[in-house]
């Protein structure tokens, strides 16, 4: 029988990238193919203990330039398209929108007509809860498979877009897919400009930490191989046109998170420092996850188990993230919150 070959896009980013070291350790006897366009967002440093490995080939391609992803689909005959590339961040989407529509909606679209031209096993669309737009406080809401499409932010609109496009894709030309919509994920080698790394880093350098409003917007946090775990069995075993939730039941407000952050690290609560809000800030988040749990999925980390290894690891891989706060990051992160 012949390998079977995984195109990741986005392997070099946060959750790409810990998928990707995932998979060619569990699967040697697939190949790994990790497609990235090295933006802001993406970092090979990372994989430096797996880049010898058989199993695993990095290609640097824009998955929105047609002609690049035509020709690697036509040559490399991919079965699974496991799909995370994208502009990720809210705040960057009110600032500059236009390359969310760029990367996420028509570099969706470039490797949907590929993957339809060439043919694949099953195209594995990594979406987000927040497609569903926002729930109010009230703790027994949930967002499901079934709740309506009500995205909010540039970011999330873009990803919308996406979904209904892969969600085409299969009614109109019948090709396999599957759809995960995630929740706020964190752990080893999230980009500094996302909450929780944005606070530890900050934290252990004694730096204010930028809180929007009143700090009491909620989100359900999940650790990121507890995803990666999710998309591997969503990719093997997941209903052909389905749609599947992820997230672990980790409701905490902003603030909480900020607090436990500076509690494990020893440091005032001091450095807190309230900023403007968000534009269209959306309130809380919260995944129901029962559809994948009765797939057979479950999360292994708590918020508390997660977010201690998470810091942990923040405080082992300081050479990491240091390199990444220095230079274009840094002077984007001062023009927002201090200016
Ligand atoms: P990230 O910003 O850390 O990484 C994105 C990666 O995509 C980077 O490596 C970047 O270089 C690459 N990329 C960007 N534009 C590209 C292009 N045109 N061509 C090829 N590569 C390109 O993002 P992340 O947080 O790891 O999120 C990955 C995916 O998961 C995204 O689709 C995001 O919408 C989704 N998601 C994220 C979260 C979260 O909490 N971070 C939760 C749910 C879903
Ligand atoms: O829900 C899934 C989404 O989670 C993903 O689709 C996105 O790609 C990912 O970026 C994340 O979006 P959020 O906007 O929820 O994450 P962020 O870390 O930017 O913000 C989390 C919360 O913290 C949010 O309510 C805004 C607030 N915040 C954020 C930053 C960066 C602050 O209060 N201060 C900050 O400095």
């Amino acid at each position: 029988m012949s390998r079977k070959k995984i195109l990741v896009t986005g392997g070099a980013g946060f959750i790409g990238g810990n998928f990707v070291q995932y998979m060619v350790k569990k699967y040697p006897a697939y190949d790994i193919y990790n497609l990235d366009f090295l933006t802001y967002a993406g970092d090979l440093t990372k994989h430096s203990e797996i880049e010898e490995l058989e199993n695993y080939y990095f290609l640097k391609a824009d998955i929105a330039d047609r002609d690049s992803i035509a020709t690697l689909f036509k040559e490399l005959k991919f079965d699974f398209v496991v799909h995370f590339a994208a502009e990720s961040h809210v705040d960057r989407s009110i600032t500059d929108p236009g390359i969310f529509v760029q990367t996420n909606v028509v570099g969706t679209q470039v490797l949907l007509d590929a993957a339809k031209q060439y043919g694949i096993t099953k195209f594995v669309h990594v979406s987000t809860d927040e497609v569903y737009g926002d729930l109010e406080f009230d703790p027994t809401t949930f967002f499901t498979e079934v709740t309506p499409l009500q995205p909010n932010s540039p970011y999330s609109a873009s990803k919308a877009s996406s979904d209904l496009l892969v969600r085409a894709y299969h009614e109109t030309f019948g090709l396999p897919m599957n759809i995960t919509r995630c929740s706020n994920n964190y752990g080893p080698y999230h980009f500094p400009e996302k909450l929780i790394p944005l606070t530890i880093s900050r934290v252990l350098n004694d730096q204010s930490v930028p809180v929007y409003g009143d700090g009491k917007n909620i989100r359900d946090w999940l650790h990121v191989l507890d995803h990666c775990s999710a998309i591997d069995l969503v990719m093997h075993e997941g209903v052909n046109g389905e749609v599947y939730n992820v997230g672990g039941h980790n409701e905490r407000t902003n603030l909480e998170v900020v607090k436990a952050i500076i509690e494990t690290l020893g440091k005032s609560e001091e450095l807190i420092e309230y900023v403007t809000d968000r534009l269209g800030h959306d309130k809380r988040y919260a995944i129901d996850p029962t559809k994948l749990e009765q797939l057979g999925w479950n999360p292994t980390y708590t918020f508390e188990t997660g977010i201690a290894q998470t810091i942990q690891w923040y405080i082992e891989n300081k050479e990491w993230w240091e390199k990444i706060i220095s230079g274009e990051y840094q002077t984007c992160f001062e023009k927002q919150y201090y200016k």
